[in-house]
């Protein structure tokens, strides 16, 4: 029988040959995105940025530390967490994902789900959030909060570079966090 890290890897490398929209032109590396096969969350950002398109792994730049600072904060172990993106490859000079690019690659990403079937699905900042819940919520009202859709369970949270704008927003991403290691907890099967 095929294995959930089987399946995992077989997408990661049918991503990474990837040609559906003309970012697969531009792009140095695709970045499937890492973790666990079952994984109880998956962190999802918006798309690739230089140093990930460079060495072909998510959130390895300076707002990838502030992510991976925050999921040690909880204390998810390697194999409890999946990090990816919605869009699988870096938009030239990180320009904002056209609709195209978006439609072309959004099913790799529901076929990530749909094979680690995570507890929940923490979209990272409004362009997640707005391609996994749609374009009605204002993140601003709805981070940290448990959202249903289908079965699956979403926390939303801001983005970890809007530290980096601003630390106003380490706070509450903080509390986000810490209220999503209660809801993983709650939802122990
Ligand atoms: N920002 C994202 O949204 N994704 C990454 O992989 C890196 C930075």
């Amino acid at each position: 029988m095929t294995t959930t890290v089987e399946l995992l890897d077989a997408l990661s490398e049918q991503i990474r040959s990837c040609r559906l929209c003309k970012l697969g032109e531009s792009r140095t590396n695709a970045v499937p995105g890492e973790g666990g096969a079952q994984a109880k969350v998956m962190f999802i950002g918006e798309a690739p940025g230089a140093d990930e398109d460079e060495q072909g792994r998510p959130f390895v730049g300076r707002a990838g530390k502030l992510l991976r600072k925050l999921i040690e904060h909880i204390d998810l172990e390697d194999g409890e967490y999946f990090i990816g993106n919605i869009l699988k490859c870096r938009p030239p000079g990180n320009r904002d994902p056209e609709p195209l690019e978006v439609e072309a690659c959004k099913p790799w990403l529901f076929a990530q789900i749909a094979v680690v079937k995570p507890r929940v699905v923490m979209p990272l900042g409004r362009f997640a959030m707005t391609l996994l819940l749609g374009p009605k919520l204002q993140i601003g009202k709805v981070r940290g909060t448990v959202i249903e859709r289908d079965g699956q369970v979403f926390m939303p949270t801001y983005h970890p570079a809007a530290i980096l704008r601003s630390p106003r927003y380490q706070k509450v991403i903080v509390a986000d966090f810490e209220k999503l290691a209660r809801l993983i907890l709650e939802l122990e099967p």
